[in-house]
C-alpha cells in the first residue's frame, strides 16, 4: 500500500487532490487484486484507474500549455508511454496473464512517486508566479 503525506504537496490544490485520489485509486487496486480472484472485478478497477491517470495528464498537460512549460513535449511524450503500458497490461490480465499485475502494481508505485516527486516538482518550481 501506498500513503499520502504532506512531501506529496505541490501547493497547487486540484493537482494535490488528483494525486491523492491517484494514491487512494492504487491502493484499492491492490487490495482488490488481494482479496480476489474474480477478475471482471480486479479489471474494472484496473481500468477506472487508467481513466483517472488519463485524466489527470490531461489536466496537467493543459496546465503546462497555458504557462509555455518547455519540458511539456516531453512530459507528454512520458505520460503516452506509460498509459499505453497499462493498456497492454490490462489487455494481458484480462488475456489470463494473471500473476503479471504484481509486477504491473509495482511499475505504478514507483512509477507515481517519481511523477509527483521529481517531474511534476520540476514543472511547479518553473511554474511558480505565473499562477
Ligand atoms: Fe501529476
Amino acid at each position: 500500500m501506498i500513503e499520502w503525506n504532506e512531501n506529496y504537496k505541490l501547493g497547487i490544490e486540484k493537482i494535490d487532490k488528483q494525486h491523492e485520489f491517484l494514491m487512494d485509486y492504487i491502493n484499492k487496486l491492490i487490495e482488490i487484486h488481494e482479496m480476489t480472484q474474480d477478475k471482471n472485478a480486479v479489471a474494472t478497477v484496473f481500468i477506472g484507474l487508467i481513466h483517472y491517470f488519463v485524466y489527470h495528464f490531461e489536466h496537467e498537460e493543459m496546465v503546462m500549455q497555458e504557462c509555455n512549460y518547455p519540458g511539456l513535449e516531453r512530459r507528454c511524450f512520458e505520460n503516452d508511454i506509460f498509459c499505453n503500458n497499462l493498456e497492454r497490461a490490462k489487455l494481458d490480465y484480462m488475456k489470463g496473464d494473471i500473476s503479471s499485475l504484481s509486477y504491473i502494481i509495482d511499475y505504478i508505485k514507483i512509477w507515481i512517486m517519481d511523477h509527483i516527486m521529481i517531474e511534476d516538482k520540476k514543472y511547479v518550481g518553473e511554474l511558480s508566479g505565473k499562477f
